[in-house]
């Protein structure tokens, strides 16, 4: 039997993850969820119209917001983007970009679709990206009662990728010769783990030193990339788009592939973007990193920060 997918949120994100997920072609079947009935029903249209050139076929099926949500519960993965871009991106006047101004409506989606999700039976992985990102994403494993292996989120995946390509412009290198991590929260208290990162298999540290290249320069052109791309066009969607098919891919073709993303932290008890290693079964392990003390007390404060924010909307 081939791979079950539905997107609940078919806005900007959710949209671009749908065309992502039926280029690749890894979907049998993929359906699409969103209050605004006929953004789902265009896109499901739409959607169709595309594999008219494309060789893999996904049959693509919009599911009425107030319908029976019981195709679910033989879905593979689920991906939860609903949420308004406009709170945080849609106010000329407000440059801050933070992504916590989106927790109240972001929560009160959880609450409403949360108990739908559970009550289809779905027993699959979830995948979410509304902002912001890990206490929605733990709000939602709290709510759907998912085991804490089953629900992860991007996390600091696309902010990863950010640090990449300033590094990669910086060096003239490809953005696929840089490894290592952003992690902490995906927001305000985010940070490059530098003792992560290295080019071509040299610690970015030693090449930084030897280039006269400064690092907390390099991290605020990561930081300010994702600010160019938000305040730009008022949401961001192909950088998302495409570390959301990859988390997918991850789980329907168990690859047991490590992304930043967002899993329980056992140890201080709330979702945050750290090594997470995805397959078939959710999150199938968190490597640790050996990081400095500096950064193992930036860790510490971005677990606070989202612990915060956290109790507000308990
Ligand atoms: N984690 C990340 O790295 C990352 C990156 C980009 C965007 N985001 C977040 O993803 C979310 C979506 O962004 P966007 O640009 O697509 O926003 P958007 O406003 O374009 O789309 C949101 C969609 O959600 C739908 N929706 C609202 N309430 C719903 C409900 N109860 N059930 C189902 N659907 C509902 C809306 O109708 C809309 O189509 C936002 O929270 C955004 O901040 C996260």
């Amino acid at each position: 039997m081939g791979n079950k997918i539905a997107i609940i949120g078919v806005g900007h994100v959710g949209s671009t993850v749908a065309t992502n997920i039926v280029t690749a072609g890894i979907a049998q079947e993929l359906y699409l969820i969103d209050e605004q009935d006929k953004i789902a029903r265009a896109d499901e249209f739409d959607l169709f119209d595309q594999q008219a050139y494309l060789d893999t076929t996904t049959r693509v099926k919009f599911i009425p917001y107030h319908d029976d949500w019981a195709a679910l519960r033989d879905v593979d993965v689920i991906v939860f983007a609903a949420g308004n871009i406009k709170i945080v991106l849609g106010n000329p006047n407000d440059k801050s970009n933070n992504r916590v101004g989106e927790l109240s409506n972001s929560a009160r989606i959880v609450r409403e679709v949360g108990p739908r999700i559970k009550a289809s039976g779905f027993h699959g992985t979830m995948v979410c990206i509304s902002n912001p990102c890990d206490v929605i994403t733990q709000l939602m494993q709290k709510v759907t009662g998912l085991p804490k292996q089953s629900v992860l989120g991007t996390g600091t995946s696309l902010d990863t990728a950010r640090l990449h390509r300033a590094v990669a412009v910086a060096l003239g290198v490809s953005i696929s010769d840089v490894a290592g991590y952003v992690i902490g929260e995906h927001g305000e208290t985010q940070f490059a783990a530098w003792s992560s990162v290295s080019v071509n298999g040299r610690p970015m540290t030693k090449i930084a030193q030897e280039a006269g290249l400064d690092l907390d320069d390099l991290e605020t052109q990561a930081r300010m990339g994702g600010h160019v791309v938000g305040l730009g066009k008022g949401f961001t969607n192909y950088g998302i788009g495409m570390t959301a098919l990859t988390i997918v891919k991850a789980v329907v073709n168990d690859e047991h592939r490590t992304f930043p993303a967002t899993s329980y932290d056992d140890h201080f008890g709330v979702y945050i973007g750290h090594p997470t290693t995805v397959g078939a079964a959710g999150v199938l392990a968190q490597p640790a990193l050996d990081l400095t003390a500096d950064e193992e007390t930036k860790y510490q404060k971005s677990a606070a920060a989202i612990k915060h924010n956290l109790e507000s909307v308990k």
